[in-house]
């Protein structure tokens, strides 16, 4: 079945911190986004300008999205992409959601301590293939939310995490010991999608893409 079946290409956009990034930069493309910024409960909307459907979704369930052919493009951070190891097509670096992941942990923590870790993190791939670069074997625990609490509580010795602004990790009296991959926020698209219906996919990234290479020759000023 074609998720284009009601004319409306669908597109999984991640609620939160990615929406009120994401929102300004449609706008700029010329894409109302009356109906999301006043979305009140709501998760679903058609513009009313335009043959598009956005649907809110977690980060995490966005790529599912696509990957089952329930949306045709996602908007979603590169961190979640490779967690879960996405195997869709990434068209778009849109440039923003700009983050880092990190080690962090109280301040006593010793990275080089002969003892075998424990690290608390959303990531447990991302932070498995970081340790086994170090060529360290750690045990992690898979946490949801609030990941800084592990250290502080003692559940782990340190976390992997991403961090944009790193006010969470100065308020909680942590500390980085490590920076790893930088994250952004990136435009991807189903495959089955692409191929049924590049004309309209293309012509959506092109109306985005304007408005990337605009607000990059800006910022490189
Ligand atoms: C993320 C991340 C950190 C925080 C870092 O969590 O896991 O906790 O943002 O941001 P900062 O460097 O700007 O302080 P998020 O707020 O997305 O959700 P969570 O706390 O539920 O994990």
């Amino acid at each position: 079945m074609s998720s284009l079946d009601n004319k409306r290409l669908k597109i999984a956009l991640t609620k939160g911190r990615v929406e009120k990034q994401v929102v300004p930069l449609l706008e700029a493309a010329n894409i109302n986004c009356d109906q999301i910024r006043n979305k009140k409960r709501r998760l679903i909307f058609d513009s009313e300008t335009q043959p598009l459907e956005f649907i809110l979704a977690k980060g995490p369930d966005v790529t599912t999205f696509l990957e089952r052919g329930a949306a045709d493009i996602g908007i979603v951070g590169s961190d979640i992409l490779t967690e879960h190891q996405s195997s869709q097509y990434e068209l778009l670096d849109l440039g923003i959601g700009k983050c880092q992941f990190v080690l962090a942990s109280t301040q006593d923590f010793d990275p080089k301590a002969p003892k075998r870790k424990i690290i608390g993190t959303k990531y447990p791939l991302i932070t498995k293939r970081y340790f086994d670069s170090l060529g360290q074997d750690v045990e992690i625990i898979k946490i949801e939310g609030s990941v800084e609490l592990a250290p502080l509580t003692g559940l782990a010795d340190a976390i992997v995490d991403i961090t944009e602004t790193g006010t969470t990790i100065r308020e909680n009296n942590l500390k980085i010991f490590d920076y790893l991959d930088k994250v952004s926020t990136r435009l991807v698209v189903n495959r089955m999608s692409l191929k049924q219906h590049p004309d309209e996919i293309f012509s959506f990234v092109d109306q985005i893409k304007q408005v990337v290479d605009k607000k990059g020759k800006t910022i490189s000023k």
